[in-house]
């Protein structure tokens, strides 16, 4: 049991900014990272469509892989469905991502926080109850960011970042003001595992003194805590990767290398 993976799965390849921060938190661990990227944005279909990926592919990880922990590496994903996969799943320890406003809110001294993310988890039940319950200790300015998710995708193709700082600059012009004074946004979180790899783009455009947020150290802890209470860590190493894509092997490749630094020219292959 303990030397069974853990499966971490995004509608791309935004979960690898997950990956990263599991890796340096659980270096004996192997990991199979999926890459749904032929099913993909899930931030812009309806939730049937991100509920039916994430069952089969949580199957799939427990049945062919046998995985003895799940990381939901996608906000939309855990928004849409993390509640579903625990109660089919109670024997699977399942950690998901969710925008980080409660430490945005804490952060924050003009109590203005800006949140970028997909449609699918602005719009979502789940995101907004986080939101309102947190109404009184900030003020969120919340911006869908459609197309940006997949133009960090292609971007990795094209090895040409334009449309990615054109979307950025779009989106957080939208949002008002970014800075330390009163009235400004002096923290915005990440809500989607892609923006990750934008954060160089989104930091010049808001300014260095404006703190940016994302997910990935809390859920590290957050599955290592878990595995720890199971008695399922692994102590021998070295941990390794298996990078999964239902789309295209070379872009989760070229991601990875981009990324991680992974020299993984033979570990990607294609699941049904
Ligand atoms: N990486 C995903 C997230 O964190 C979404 C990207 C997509 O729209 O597919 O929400």
């Amino acid at each position: 049991m303990n030397r069974q993976p853990i499966g971490v799965f995004d509608s791309g390849i935004g979960g690898l900014s997950v990956l990263q921060a599991l890796q340096a938190a659980l270096p004996l661990e192997h990991f199979v990272y999926l890459d749904d990227s032929l099913h993909a944005p899930y931030g812009e279909r309806d939730d049937a469509h991100v509920v039916d990926r994430s069952r089969a592919i949580t199957a799939y990880l427990r049945q062919t892989h046998g995985i003895k922990a799940l990381v939901i590496a996608c906000n939309t994903a855990t928004m849409a469905a993390v509640a579903l996969l625990r109660a089919e799943h109670p024997d699977l320890p399942i950690v998901g991502v969710e925008p980080g406003l409660k430490p945005a809110a804490a952060a924050s001294h003009t109590k203005r926080v800006g949140v970028i993310g997909t449609r699918g988890t602005v719009t979502s039940a789940k995101f907004n109850a986080l939101r309102l319950g947190l109404q009184e200790q900030a003020e969120f300015i919340v911006q869908p960011c459609d197309g940006l998710a997949d133009a960090i995708s292609r971007s990795v193709e094209t090895q040409d970042d334009l449309k990615v700082i054109a979307l950025c600059a779009e989106y957080t012009c939208a949002m008002g003001r970014f800075g330390l004074n009163s009235g400004d946004i002096d923290t915005l979180v990440l809500g989607c595992t892609h923006y990750v790899f934008a954060q160089a783009h989104l930091a010049r455009l808001v300014g260095p003194q404006v703190r940016i947020l994302s997910t990935g150290e809390p859920v590290a802890r957050r599955t290592q805590f878990l595995l720890e209470q199971a008695g399922a860590l692994n102590r021998t190493g070295p941990g390794r990767v298996a990078l999964i894509t239902t789309g295209d092997p070379a872009v989760l490749q070229a991601a990875a290398r981009r990324w991680l630094g992974f020299a993984t020219d033979d570990a990607v292959r294609w699941v049904v």
